[in-house]
């Protein structure tokens, strides 16, 4: 499995932890910066950055880290075709892919402590997404974004 990720300067260490983490268990972690926790960045900038790694299926995933996880994800969620969860909790990352097929992962370093970001990580990338009437829900947000991308 190949997995995409990006970080701006308030969730670089976090991110560097989930690579480390992953990385041991022979997961290929492809990062496509920041490259520091010092220089102030921009998220939007990694988050489009993975997104668009994902969208083109150059990677089978993306994990991107912020102060919130949620301005990184609401980039990410611009790009057509990415599903991008702002997750702090295991059971919603379950349900995040479970139920909502999302092909990203969005944490925040300001919010979570290194255990649990590490197995909400791992909750994520162990469940499979259940198809069935998800499919059709989810077919439904694509339609969203086709109406107002034509
Ligand atoms: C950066 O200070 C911070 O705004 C950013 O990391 C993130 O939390 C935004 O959503």
């Amino acid at each position: 499995m190949k997995i995409g990720f990006g970080s701006d300067h308030g969730g670089y260490n976090l991110k560097c932890e989930i690579i480390e983490h992953l990385a041991k268990k022979g997961i290929d972690c492809i990062d496509f910066g920041a490259d520091d926790a010092v220089q102030s960045v921009d998220y939007p900038i990694y988050g489009q950055r993975v997104a668009e790694a994902v969208a083109a299926k150059d990677v089978d995933c993306g994990i991107v880290c912020c102060g919130t996880g949620i301005g990184i994800s609401l980039a990410a969620n611009k790009v057509p075709g990415i599903r991008c969860a702002v997750v702090s909790d295991t059971f919603s990352a379950k349900m995040s892919k479970a139920h909502n097929n999302a092909n990203m992962l969005s944490l925040g370093e300001r919010v979570l402590g290194r255990g649990l970001a590490l197995e909400i990580v791992d909750a994520w990338l162990e469940t499979e997404f259940e198809g069935g009437r998800h499919q059709k829900r989810v077919d439904l947000i694509s339609a969203v974004e086709e109406k107002y991308n034509k």
